[in-house]
């Protein structure tokens, strides 16, 4: 198995770099460099730069590389679009600045973006600097549980609670890459990526306030071929997000990255219309989050062939107005509303995972959303308590049966067609004497079938 997986590693990687590596040396011959400073930009923080940084890129010989550079200073911005070939190299010191007022963006609100690329090729981000959202000052009013958002929806410039802008887009684009920058304080979603082939995100740091909604880090929509690695994720919203709302999503490998989130450090879903195929998740650190590894499958799309290996997973409960119930590994596929359809999960491995955490794994199909062909392998399961949060309850939310009552368990399963637990470890820990971790493992036979353990180990301790 870790052979397969190495295997498809291997041949993503090829695939990406003969995609992009051997054109972009030859490239890189003639690659062109324009400073935005050059252009007119002032860099102070306070004019608008848009004109001037619009106009070195848009001064680029396209489509051939072309790098636009940000000496160290603070350009404030409205929307800028990059162009084939144009790479925003953004120097140590300087700080690209989204403006947040609603004249800075687009007319349509799908395009709302402080830097975005749309139909472009070898295209990317890089040069060590920061791209900053200024999230705070979309906050109309501050809450340690979760911040009220201003919400541009007043205007009828969109619907629902989450009209603001995202940061950095990249729409129908291929060979994208975003290396070495730091994206800050985002108002809405980071990193987001829609209909894109052959996407590398390396060395990328995001933080985005921990109180404040719908601040996701990288949002994997409708694409395929994406390797994220060694990223840096600590924000309030769900850190790495692959989503179908138009299309599947084909080969997501996300390794080497630190995660903290108030939300799901990997989420797949909820918009989930078409399939999830083919993903690795290796080599992650989560910590402190609301929920680890997570499916939230809600309509119809099924997900297949997903491997997690070698994660360290801290899971603790936060407000429950945020998604989650602590817990370290949660796979649902319920329908969202009554009408919604159910996709299923199949082929899906975690091996060499080690949790603690203040509630249970959750494994729940539904009716046509079963889960089959599970295999936890080298799983340590701690289960802790430290936060004063209350218990007891399954968390099926968005839509679904949302909040039910249930009695802790260490694993939670239902609806389920082949599960295999091999050196599965579970350990409680009862500081107080009087937890109730009643229920190491939770399910009926009528609806989990074919189970197997193979060397399951539980213990406790007390004081
Ligand atoms: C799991 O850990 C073991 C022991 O460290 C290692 O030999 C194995 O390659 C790991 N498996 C995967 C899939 O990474
Ligand atoms: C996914 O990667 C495999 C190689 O591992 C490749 O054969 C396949 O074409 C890729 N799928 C898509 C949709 O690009
Ligand atoms: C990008 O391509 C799509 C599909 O071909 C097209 O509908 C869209 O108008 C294009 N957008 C731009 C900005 O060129
Ligand atoms: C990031 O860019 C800076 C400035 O060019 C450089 O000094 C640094 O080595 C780069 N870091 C990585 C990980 O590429
Ligand atoms: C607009 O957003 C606010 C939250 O900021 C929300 O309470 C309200 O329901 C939204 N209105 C519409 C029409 O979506
Ligand atoms: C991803 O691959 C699938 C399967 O080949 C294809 O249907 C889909 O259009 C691809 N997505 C993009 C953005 O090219
Ligand atoms: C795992 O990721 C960390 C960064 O989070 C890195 O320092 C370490 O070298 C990686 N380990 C392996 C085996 O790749
Ligand atoms: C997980 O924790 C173990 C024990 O502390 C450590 O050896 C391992 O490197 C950690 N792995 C990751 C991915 O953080
Ligand atoms: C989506 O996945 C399901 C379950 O694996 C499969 O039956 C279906 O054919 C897939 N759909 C497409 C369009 O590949
Ligand atoms: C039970 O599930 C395993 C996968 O966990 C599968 O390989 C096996 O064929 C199943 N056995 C039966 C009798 O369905
Ligand atoms: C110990 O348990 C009691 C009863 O559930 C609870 O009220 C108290 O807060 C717990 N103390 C700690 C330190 O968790």
């Amino acid at each position: 198995m870790k052979m397969a997986i190495a295997i498809q590693l291997f041949f993503f990687l090829l695939i990406i770099h003969s995609h992009s590596a051997i054109p972009s040396i030859r490239l890189l011959r003639r690659s062109t460099s324009f400073s935005v400073t050059d252009f007119g930009a002032i860099g102070d923080g306070l004019h608008y730069d848009t004109t001037a940084i619009q106009s070195a890129i848009n001064s680029c010989p396209a489509p051939s590389r072309c790098y636009v550079t940000f000496p160290p200073g603070t350009y404030l911005t409205a929307t800028i679009w990059l162009r084939s070939g144009v790479v925003l190299d953004i120097q140590p010191g300087a700080t690209v600045l989204a403006g947040t007022k609603m004249e800075d963006y687009p007319a349509d609100s799908s395009r709302w973006f402080a830097v975005v690329a749309e139909n472009a090729s070898d295209v990317g981000i890089s040069g060590g600097g920061t791209v900053d959202g200024q999230g705070l000052k979309f906050v109309e009013k501050f809450d340690k549980r979760k911040n009220v958002m201003v919400s541009w929806n007043k205007t009828g410039a969109c619907y629902g609670d989450e009209c603001r802008p995202d940061l950095v887009g990249f729409i129908g684009s291929n060979k994208v890459r975003v290396s070495n920058v730091s994206f800050n304080q985002p108002a809405h979603w980071c990193l987001h990526l829609v209909r894109c082939e052959n996407t590398v995100i390396e060395d990328v740091s995001i933080y985005g306030d921990f109180d404040t909604p719908n601040n996701d880090g990288i949002d994997i929509e409708d694409s395929n071929n994406t390797l994220i690695t060694r990223c840096r994720i600590d924000t309030g919203d769900d850190a790495i997000c692959p989503k179908s709302s138009n299309g599947p999503v084909f080969n997501l490998t996300a390794t080497n990255c630190w995660i903290r989130t108030k939300s799901s450090a990997i989420k797949l879903g909820s918009a989930s219309w078409f399939n999830f195929t083919r993903m690795l998740f290796d080599n992650l650190t989560i910590v402190d989050s609301h929920r680890g590894l997570a499916f939230q499958l809600r309509d119809g799309g099924s997900a297949n062939d997903i491997t997690f290996s070698n994660i360290n997973i801290t899971t603790r409960y936060y407000d429950p107005s945020w998604w989650g119930r602590a817990e370290p590994i949660y796979v649902t596929t319920c329908p969202r509303d009554p009408g919604s359809k159910e996709g299923s999960i199949s082929n899906i491995r975690f091996t060499n995972i080690t949790a603690t955490s203040e509630n249970g794994v959750f494994l729940s199909g539904s009716k046509s959303g079963v889960l089959s062909n599970l295999r936890f392998t080298n799983v340590k399961l701690r289960y802790k308590r430290w936060t004063k949060y209350g218990g007891g309850i399954a968390d099926y939310r968005p839509g679904c049966q949302g909040f039910v009552k249930h009695g802790m368990a260490g694993m939670i399963m239902e609806h389920i067609e082949g599960l295999n637990l091999e050196n599965v470890d579970m350990h409680w820990f009862d500081t107080n004497g009087s937890l109730q971790w009643n229920n190491p493992l939770d399910f009926r036979p009528s609806t989990v079938n074919n189970i197997s353990f193979l060397n399951f180990h539980s213990g406790y301790s007390s004081g």
